[in-house]
């Protein structure tokens, strides 16, 4: 692979940058002299760390020869992943505003009329989200869909009435579509180039288009850090000021973003974004919708992976219990070989997990049930926000019940209780050849003080996570064996008018 500059579609052409460290963020891209001359300061920055919105930016990517628009948010993503893209900043709304040079767009028309600014330092970032609303959605979308298209964005001084508001009424205005084909043109004749490859200083950053050599240089540079959406490796440079080393890009690989249904399994490439496996894995498993809907928000489930989540494999992350439950497995790969283990067992302790030197998780491969009335499943997430907030615990469980009712399999896992997600083995074993009842769930919950001895922490106390944990399962009870209806936060959400 031969060096060139990292090249995207901005400000209707292409953009060309080099000398700049790989870790270099769009944000610093945006607003930062050294980086770009014209400093182009309208995406803010608010907390650095992929939680407030305030930097908000829209990336385009070809799909299927289509162009995709997704909300992320600059602040943690790195610049050279930009390559071969297109990106769109709240200045570039006017661009499409071509019959008067003062005219807002109908997204900015719609905040002013709403009256949804006030200290306006999260609008940019507010306004770019429902800007890639409005160019993806046909009609108005559902109270539900807008509040999760704004759950990436805080506003602490206006209220989000008025936004909501405004997210409604932009559909009111007379329609400002994006011309796309230029754009498309552009990033076609931007998949014609080479490889990224560059070197800053002793920092090398690899963003190879292919699996065979994607898993070539895997073996090259064992030590170079794997980048995908960068959700979690941004911010150990954002905030922890951590020198990656070399870094080696997946999300330029399109085999791995493969989502396929391969012998009664779901398989998610590893290069499939949150946003994607998430929704893909709901219509399969629809209890699942409790995580697709609380993890994280939009911006970080377009720019995040599910490889990602699973290869972090941090104590709190989201979607390993339940995929434990669902007797999830990975495809690892080193070179050309490939070799297949059980989620469960991919975790051996604090941040150590089962992956060798040269190896990378290449597929997520999720069984596909039967539906059948005997198989019970849900997950729960107890955070202190609904949305875009880090689990104190997560759980989830799944059992198969005999036509007498009782648990002939089960399998309860949690996060956020140990080191790592783990499975609580004493409660499965007191339930498992019993008839679920409120008696048999109360011995459970005892056995499950064997399970865990959860830490205190900041989200959470030890007697907090274990009440919590043991109230999920009688919830599991109460809702899918006993079918009390239970109200979820979705629920309320959906009775409140926007
Ligand atoms: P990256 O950050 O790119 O990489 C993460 C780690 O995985 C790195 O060590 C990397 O080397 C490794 N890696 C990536 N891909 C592979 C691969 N194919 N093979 C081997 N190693 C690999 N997480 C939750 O679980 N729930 C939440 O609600 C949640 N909310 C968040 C909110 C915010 C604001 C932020 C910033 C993060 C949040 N996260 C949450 C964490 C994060 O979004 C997820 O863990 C995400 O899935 C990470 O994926 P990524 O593609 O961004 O990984
Ligand atoms: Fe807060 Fe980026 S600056 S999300
Ligand atoms: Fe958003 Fe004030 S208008 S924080």
């Amino acid at each position: 692979m031969s060096e060139r500059p990292i090249s995207f579609f901005f400000r209707g052409q292409i953009q060309h940058v080099q000398h700049v460290a790989p870790t270099t963020t769009v944000l610093q891209f945006l607003r930062e002299y050294t980086v770009n001359k014209t400093r182009q300061t309208g995406t803010k920055e608010g907390c650095a760390e992929g939680d407030c919105g305030a930097c908000t930016v829209v990336v385009g990517e070809l799909l299927e020869g289509q162009l995709q628009l997704r909300s992320v948010n600059a602040c943690i993503q790195f610049l050279p992943t930009l390559d071969g893209k297109a990106l769109f900043t709240v200045e570039d709304l006017k661009t499409y505003m071509p019959s008067s040079e003062s005219a807002l767009h109908p997204v900015q028309q719609a905040m002013v009329d709403q009256h949804g600014s006030q200290c306006g330092f999260c609008t940019p970032g507010f306004i770019m989200s429902l800007w890639s609303m409005y160019e993806n959605e046909v009609t108005v979308p559902s109270k539900e869909k807008i509040s999760a298209y704004l759950s990436g964005n805080l506003c602490r001084c206006t209220g989000y009435r008025p936004i909501l508001d405004a997210a409604q009424k932009s559909f009111d205005y007379p329609k400002v579509k994006l011309e796309r084909q230029k754009i498309i043109d552009t990033l076609k004749s931007l998949q014609e180039l080479p490889a990224l490859q560059f070197h800053y200083q002793q920092q090398q950053f690899f963003a190879p288009k292919t699996l065979s050599e994607f898993a070539r240089l895997r073996v090259q540079y064992p030590q170079a850090r794997i980048v995908a959406g960068s959700t979690d490796v941004g911010l150990w440079v954002t905030k922890m000021g951590r020198d990656l080393g070399d870094m080696l890009y997946i999300g330029q690989v399109q085999e791995l973003k493969k989502i396929a249904i391969e012998n009664h399994h779901l398989l998610i490439g590893a290069n499939v974004s949150l946003s994607d496996a998430l929704s893909k894995i709901t219509e399969i498993y629809p209890d699942f919708s409790e995580l697709q809907r609380r993890f994280a928000s939009m911006p970080i489930k377009n720019a995040g992976t599910l490889g990602g989540n699973i290869a972090n494999g941090s104590p709190i992350g989201d979607s390993m219990p339940a995929l434990i439950t669902l007797d999830t497995f990975l495809r690892l790969r080193y070179g050309e070989q490939t070799r297949e283990i059980a989620l469960e067992d991919y975790y051996l302790d604090y941040q150590k997990t089962a992956l060798q030197a040269g190896e990378f998780v290449e597929a997520i491969l999720i069984p596909i049930r039967e539906k059948q009335a005997t198989f019970k499943f849900a997950t729960y997430k107890i955070a202190k926000r609904y949305e875009q907030d880090i689990s104190a615990v997560c759980a989830a469980v799944s059992c198969e019940l005999d036509d007498h009712q009782a648990v002939q399999s089960i399998k309860i896992a949690f996060g956020g209780m140990a080191a790592i997600p783990k499975r609580a083995k004493h409660a499965e074993a007191v339930l498992l050849g019993q008839v679920m009842s409120a008696k048999s769930i109360a011995a459970a919950q005892i056995a499950m003080a064997e399970d865990y001895q959860p830490l205190s922490d900041g989200r959470a106390s030890s007697a907090y996570r274990l009440q919590v944990a043991q109230n999920c399962l009688q919830r599991f009870y109460l809702e899918k064996i006993e079918e009390t209806p239970i109200t979820r936060v979705d629920d309320l959400i959906a009775l409140v008018e926007v």
